[in-house]
């Protein structure tokens, strides 16, 4: 599913034929900043938050990579002022570390300070995504150096990654905002997890350490990226246990995955935040869902027979 979501001529006729496809649209706000907004404030009066993700990644042409930061913080600009959070998540190579770190982190220093500059009421977030390997190390210490210029940043760690526990211990010590997910990459044995109970089980262990005391002491954040219901169950347990309150932490989902239990958790009080992918640039990022859930590919049959 990665090799097709990067495959660019496949990519070309997805998004040139089928724009408005029923695969789009089950997992993308729209192809506009307005499309999102609207969307946004649909699901904010169901209690869900959102956050704005410009679709575009892996971009090794600095004229894109010029138009993705352009239509990123136009998208700041515009949610500024449309009363819902300021809660933006970034590829690193979406805005340049495909190319070079400096010019990336140059693009991505800009993009911090507009979020920092609004004066929007609520939490200001500039979510970092993480890549594949060769982007971990690079992209906490992005994170870390924007945490110390007091830019409102927070980081997505995988928990199939061997090496995540020693990066959650020393982010829950920063007091970070930690998004943990499970991850979407495939690594190998020397330092990943590769089975899923594996994974699952270090999900658990590092939703634990985000969860403790200390962290909580420290000031920390912590949101669980995870659309597994029993996960979730046991760390909103774990977390009354711990004296986290409502609204200490939160779950997010993607739009479009799992809408039934987004809506049952924010009815029963958890804090829920969605993320809210819009832009042209659809078709890498709905492939990637339907690698999640094989059964989803009826979607892209679907699509491909709605162009014909
Ligand atoms: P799991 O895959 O075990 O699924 C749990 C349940 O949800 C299952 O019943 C499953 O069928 C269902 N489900 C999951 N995905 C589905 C889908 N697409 N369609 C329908 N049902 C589905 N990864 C990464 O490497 N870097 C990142 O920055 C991010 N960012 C990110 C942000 C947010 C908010 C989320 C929710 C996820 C990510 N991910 C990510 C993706 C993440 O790593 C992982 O691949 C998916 O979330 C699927 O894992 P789950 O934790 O949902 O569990």
């Amino acid at each position: 599913m990665i090799a097709l979501a990067r495959n660019s001529a496949i990519t070309r006729f997805m998004q040139d034929l089928v724009p408005t496809s029923g695969l789009a649209s089950r997992f993308v706000a729209g192809a506009q900043v307005e499309d999102a907004i609207q969307t946004a404030k649909r699901l904010k009066s169901q209690k869900l938050s959102t956050s704005a993700f410009f679709l575009g990644e892996y971009v090794t042409d600095r004229k894109k990579v010029d138009a993705n930061v352009a239509g990123i913080l136009a998208a700041i600009a515009a949610i500024d002022g449309a009363e819902v959070n300021l809660h933006i998540s970034v590829d690193p190579s979406q805005v340049g570390y495909a190319i070079d770190d400096e010019f990336g982190a140059n693009n991505i220093m800009r993009i911090a300070k507009a979020i920092r500059e609004k004066t929007v009421s609520g939490r200001k977030t500039l979510m970092l995504d993480m890549e594949d390997e060769d982007y971990v190390q690079r992209t906490i210490e992005l994170h870390n150096s924007l945490a110390d210029a007091a830019c409102p940043v927070a980081i997505t760690i995988q928990a199939y990654l061997r090496r995540s526990e020693v990066d959650v211990r020393a982010l829950a010590k920063r007091g970070a905002m930690v998004r943990l997910v499970k991850g979407a990459f495939v690594g190998s044995p020397q330092t990943a997890f590769t089975a899923r109970h594996e994974i699952d089980a270090n999900y658990r262990r590092l939703a634990s350490l985000m969860l403790s005391t200390e962290a909580r002491e420290a000031g920390a954040y912590p949101v669980f990226g995870t659309h597994d219901e029993k996960i979730i169950a046991a760390l909103r347990e774990e977390a009354r246990d711990n004296g986290w309150m409502p609204g200490t932490y939160e779950v997010e989902m993607l739009f479009g995955v799992r809408p039934i239990l987004q809506q049952s958790l924010a009815a029963d009080g958890c804090s829920v935040r969605l993320y809210l992918p819009f832009g042209r640039d659809w078709w890498p990022y709905a492939v990637r869902r339907l690698g999640e859930n094989p059964r989803n590919v009826w979607l892209v049959a679907k699509a491909l027979i709605a162009q014909k």
